[in-house]
């Protein structure tokens, strides 16, 4: 015999609660436990203990007190069965015959919470090496550009109008831990107003701006000079100034500039490149800007 669901279960000084569930042992085809409902609580009540009597009534010859002893059911430990596997008897507990999970069941789940715990941990050290790794690579690209003013001469270097004279400084380049020091050659020009008027009508010989397109400096076109990147802005060679026939030649490719930086001739797809130049104190000081070779536009890169 059987309890049904729902039976009540009588102490020996009263009703206690009713059936919930059964627990069975899948292996031996036995059921072990029954699940009992006690004020809101369900305790697990061997079936030693209890007593089956005619018209589904569970008894256990035990105080209310003694009952509320036993202890409580932890639904988590357990796992729905067919109950007919154990009984044919036990079909009415459909959906109510439990088995204990085994142990290696509750191994994988904790292996998996391990595994889960131990990539965790793993993913966190790897962000902690690899964020700053890809900051440091991806730094230099959200990086401004170093807009600081370099000495290159004195005004009374350029005394002829028109004229233009290479003026060179040794530029040192930190990078990480490595320094290096690089000659960088410029044009200066003790330009005429007729020349500056022709060089500044380009916005792009006054103008210069941040990557993200914030003015940096404006040239004043009314201040006598200018300055010429040493690089031709081909392929970057370096030109030089001829004074017979008063134009820029680049022995590379041959290309062609007028004293205003317009191309004459070769391949050249730009005119020269215009640096920021101010004077202080006599000092004639720049922004030493590179830009990208060979293009139509003059797009700054250092
Ligand atoms: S680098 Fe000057 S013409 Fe080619």
């Amino acid at each position: 015999m059987y309890p049904h669901l729902k039976a009540q279960v009588k102490c020996l000084d009263g009703v206690v609660g009713e059936v919930t569930d059964v627990v069975v042992n899948h292996t031996a085809k036995q059921l072990t436990h029954l699940v009992i409902r006690h004020h809101g609580d369900e305790l697990l009540v061997p079936m030693e203990d209890v007593t089956l009597h005619p018209g589904n009534v569970v008894h256990l010859n035990r105080s209310s007190w003694e009952f509320s002893r036993y202890p409580k059911f932890n639904r988590s430990l357990y796992k729905q069965v067919d109950p007919q596997e154990i009984d044919p008897h036990l079909e009415l507990m459909s959906g109510h015959a439990l088995t204990s999970i085994p142990e290696s069941d509750k191994d994988v789940s904790r292996r998996k919470f391990f595994v889960w715990v131990t990539g965790g941990i793993v993913a966190l050290i790897g962000a902690g090496i690899a964020i700053p790794g890809v900051r440091y690579l991806i730094y230099p690209m959200y990086q401004g550009f170093n807009n600081q003013w370099i000495k290159i001469g004195r005004r009374e270097q350029i005394l002829k109008e028109d004229t233009p004279e290479l003026l060179k400084f040794l530029k040192v380049n930190k990078e990480a831990y490595l320094i290096n020091t690089v000659e960088k050659t410029h044009w200066v020009v003790k330009a005429s107003e007729r020349l500056r008027k022709e060089i500044y009508a380009k916005e792009e010989n006054r103008l210069f701006r941040e990557k993200d397109g914030s003015l940096v400096w404006e040239n004043d076109p009314r201040a006598p000079l200018i300055v010429y990147s040493g690089k031709c802005p081909h392929l970057g060679c370096a030109f030089r100034w001829g004074e017979e026939k008063r134009q820029f030649l680049c022995p590379c490719h041959l290309s062609v500039f007028t004293l205003n930086g317009e191309v004459m001739g070769g391949p050249a797809p730009r005119p020269l490149d215009v640096l920021p130049v101010r004077l202080e104190n006599g000092d004639i000081e720049i922004i030493d800007s590179e830009f990208k070779a060979g293009t139509h536009e003059k797009m700054r890169i250092a």
